[in-house]
């Protein structure tokens, strides 16, 4: 316990007072196994938040830990000013899975950079500096990035290189729109949408970017029709889709592998990040050959498809593939979501369960719908102290985020329930 007090101390010392610790007590973690984890005093959780979704396949994957090794053995960077072979495959497989024709993947050092990047192709393609959000959204802490962020919380500047405008986002539970139903729900964000265009911009917008699911803000998931609805509007103006699966892809949602898939819609450009090397640091834009090729300057991202992170990557994808861990994550997901949608019957404090395959969120409240952030904190630290580690987010930081690596198994889901139950029945006395 002094060793990790003096631990927290030296933190706070010399890191930044915004870079947020979890818990009362920090924890500091030093080993992984599958989907246990354990902290510097030996204890032992389930880890059901994976390094913010980073950690998809789990700790110690064999697979990956001697890919990365093997790739270490020789050397770790070269730059792309040369041949990197492991980069070259991988952007072949993205190229292979990706949700468009005629791919071309490009490798950055993050999402937020995978985001600027998508930016810049859609300002370059369209000549144009506009972009629609949506609300409620999280894209990264670039000045760009931070600019299509529409949550106040995560927004620390307003200077932007873009102009930007939000729509209505598919977060239906604090919406206007809450009371219709889901196709009305589409058909009225569809018809802001079109408003927005017409009173907010000058007509001629470069891109929507949008999560298929809002992963930082509280795991919120749209319905079923609501990107159907927007699609055509975008279309009819010639506005590109950036759809950010930093949190979505590779399987995460469980009915398809990218994210905007499950809704059937086909992006103009993905980005990605977390989940990719499982670990290792590694982002990356995937567009149509015309839209990447579009930019006329030089560009690198340094780091950006280096060999270590390739390597690591290349043997992530496949061991997802191989194991077909979407498909895991359906089902797995689908008996969590099932299971925790009772706690809104039963819990007053739980307004609303919601997911889709394994991104399920738990939204915490007081009487009518308001907030109730200090409850999910406690809940969260109610969790920690029967060993689950979990995540929280939201607009007011009121909703966890569950989110385990996608190899998780039918008995480590069930205790993971019996913990948030206990702990949540523990809080909402
Ligand atoms: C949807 C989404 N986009 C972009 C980012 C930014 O990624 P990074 O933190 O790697 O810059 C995040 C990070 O949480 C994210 O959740």
């Amino acid at each position: 316990m002094i060793a990790q007090k003096s631990l927290l101390e030296r933190h706070q010392a010399v890191l930044p007072r915004w870079l947020a610790l979890y818990y009362q007590q920090p924890l500091e973690l030093v080993d992984g196994d599958g989907r246990r984890v354990w902290d510097a005093a030996g204890r032992e959780y389930l880890d059901f938040f994976g390094g913010i979704l980073t950690t998809i396949a789990g700790y110690k994957v064999p697979e990956i830990v001697d890919a990365v090794k093997s790739q270490a053995e020789r050397m770790l960077h070269t730059s792309t000013l040369y041949l990197i072979r492991p980069m070259i495959e991988l952007a072949e497989l993205i190229a292979s899975l990706a949700p468009m024709p005629n791919a071309k993947v490009f490798f950055t050092a993050s999402g937020t950079e995978a985001n600027e990047t998508a930016l810049l192709l859609a300002a370059t393609v369209r000549k144009s500096n506009q972009v629609l959000a949506l609300r409620n959204s999280y894209h990264g802490r670039s000045f760009a990035a931070q600019a299509v962020t529409g949550n106040r919380g995560w927004s620390a500047s307003g200077l932007t290189p873009l102009n930007v405008s939000y729509i209505q986002s598919g977060y239906k539970y604090r919406s206007p729109f809450r009371d219709l139903d889901d196709a009305a729900y589409a058909q009225a964000c569809a018809d802001d949408l079109r408003d927005v265009i017409l009173t907010g911009t000058a007509g001629d917008v470069a891109a929507l970017i949008a999560e298929p699911v809002q992963g930082v803000g509280g795991f919120a998931v749209p319905p079923e029709g609501y990107f159907r609805a927007l699609k055509p509007v975008l279309d009819e103006y010639g506005i590109l889709f950036i759809s950010d699966e930093v949190q979505t892809g590779w399987g995460r949602t469980g009915s398809a592998f990218w994210g905007c898939q499950t809704y059937g819609i086909e992006p103009d450009v993905v980005t990605f990040a977390k989940g990719v090397a499982n670990g290792l640091t590694m982002g990356g834009v995937i567009a149509r050959a015309e839209i990447m090729d579009s930019i006329t300057a030089n560009s690198i991202s340094t780091f950006g498809g280096n060999p270590l992170s390739s390597a690591a990557a290349l043997a992530t994808i496949h061991y997802l593939l191989d194991h077909d861990l979407q498909a895991n994550a359906l089902r797995i997901g689908s008996r969590m979501l099932s299971r925790l949608k009772t706690l809104e019957q039963r819990h007053s404090c739980v307004g609303e369960v919601r997911g889709k395959g394994l991104m399920i969120g738990i939204e915490f409240v007081t009487e009518g719908r308001r907030p109730a952030s200090a409850l999910a904190t406690a809940a969260l630290e109610a969790c920690r102290e029967r060993g689950l580690l979990v995540g929280k987010g939201g607009l007011f930081g009121n909703c966890f985020r569950i989110a385990p690596p996608l190899s998780v198994t039918e008995s480590e889901a069930d205790r993971a329930c019996d913990i948030l139950e206990s702990a949540i029945e523990a809080v909402g006395q």
